[in-house]
């Protein structure tokens, strides 16, 4: 059986384009005993993967050049040699980038059965809803009437994490994104109380002029200028969950880091990052507190789904450069709706 799957053939230097990488025909053995064959339905599409195609250390090794790239993915076990997961389960596993995936039992999740499109177990049921989740119930939690700042708030992190905000009490939450459309979608839909197009006004005055009464509670997606102009509002003992900082991956050069981190001290503030692989033991959790919210309606969530393996790198350049919205998947089939 022939199958095809994108490598990865050069480091970008900078901004990655879709010249980098190619779509490879391979061919496809059956699973051998404890092994399973997986036909991929979707495929995540996320920030992290930039920084793996870069030779560097880090908590993840890089991505290897001329070899099949490593993504979260969810579709169908159409060969079993493991008891454990039958022909026909439908299965979370991170052998994306690629039509199938043959892979030992042991490496893939059976998914939960909830009654969602297959794609929410990538986005607000998965790994991104998993991580805004992490960041604000171990890293640091919602204490009712925090004022509640969360930057690249209408992707796939930030628009849960406001949400478990405003959920949790938080008196106000306010929201950066990089277009008018994502800012109406984050008040209208989303009920975020204010929302930034940092495009259209600097992002340290827009956030003075949105959080009059300071910032207690921080969610930091970008660094940056974010992470400085966040400082600046930050109210003395605030906290700052340390996400991620997407405008650095696409710097050539290591960005020095903002010039008023004397902020951290003078207002006794909290920063601190995580790594959401750290604490899957607790996806129970999270799938019994946010699954009913997302079946209520009391979460509302946003999906831009890209079809076919071949614009899998297409849509990897447009979520880095903001052109989506929500979770970008990337979808195979049709089958799951
Ligand atoms: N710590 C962890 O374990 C963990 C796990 C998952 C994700 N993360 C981090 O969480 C962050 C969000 O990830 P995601 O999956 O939810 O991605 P996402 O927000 O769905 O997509 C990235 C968005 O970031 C915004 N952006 C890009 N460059 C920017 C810049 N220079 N300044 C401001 N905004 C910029 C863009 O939206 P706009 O149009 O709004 O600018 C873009 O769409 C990333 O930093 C990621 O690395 C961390």
């Amino acid at each position: 059986m022939r199958t095809r799957e994108i490598h990865l053939t050069s480091r970008p230097r900078g901004w990655p384009n879709e010249e980098l990488f190619r779509v490879v025909e391979a061919e496809l053995s059956e699973p051998g005993p404890g092994e399973v064959l997986i036909e991929n339905s979707a495929l995540s599409v996320d920030p992290y993967m930039r920084p793996k195609m870069d030779d560097v250390p880090s908590y993840t090794p890089p991505y290897q050049l001329n070899a099949p790239l490593e993504g979260r993915a969810v579709g169908t076990v159409i060969g079993s040699g493991d008891p454990t997961v039958p022909l026909g389960a439908q299965v979370l596993h991170r052998a994306g980038w690629r039509e199938h995936a043959l892979l030992p039992a042991a490496d893939v999740t059976l998914l939960p059965d909830l009654d969602v499109p297959l794609t929410h177990h990538l986005g607000v049921l998965g790994i991104t809803g998993f991580t805004a989740w992490i960041g604000l119930n171990v890293i640091e939690s919602v204490t009712a009437g925090d004022q509640v700042f969360v930057s690249a708030a209408a992707g796939a992190v930030g628009s849960v994490a406001g949400q478990i905000a405003r959920l949790r009490g938080a008196g106000r939450v306010v929201g950066s994104t990089g277009s008018t459309e994502k800012a109406s979608w984050l008040c209208d839909e989303l009920r975020f109380d204010a929302a930034i197009n940092y495009r259209e006004e600097p992002i340290g005055v827009a956030l003075r002029r949105v959080m009059p009464q300071g910032c207690d509670l921080g969610f930091d997606n970008v660094g940056g200028d974010h992470l400085g102009a966040a400082l600046e509002v930050m109210n003395d003992f605030g906290r700052l969950v340390m996400c991620g900082s997407i405008s650095l991956y696409n710097e050539s050069r290591p960005s020095p880091m903002p010039d008023n981190l004397v902020h951290v001290t003078r207002k006794r503030l909290t920063m601190r990052g995580f790594i959401t692989s750290d604490h899957l033991s607790l996806r129970e959790q999270f799938l019994a507190e946010v699954a009913p919210w997302v079946s209520s309606g009391d979460m509302v969530t946003r999906e831009t789904v890209i079809n076919g393996l071949d614009l899998m790198p297409r849509a990897f350049v447009a979520m880095l450069s903001g052109a989506t919205t929500g979770k970008t998947v990337v979808r195979l089939t049709a089958a799951e709706q």
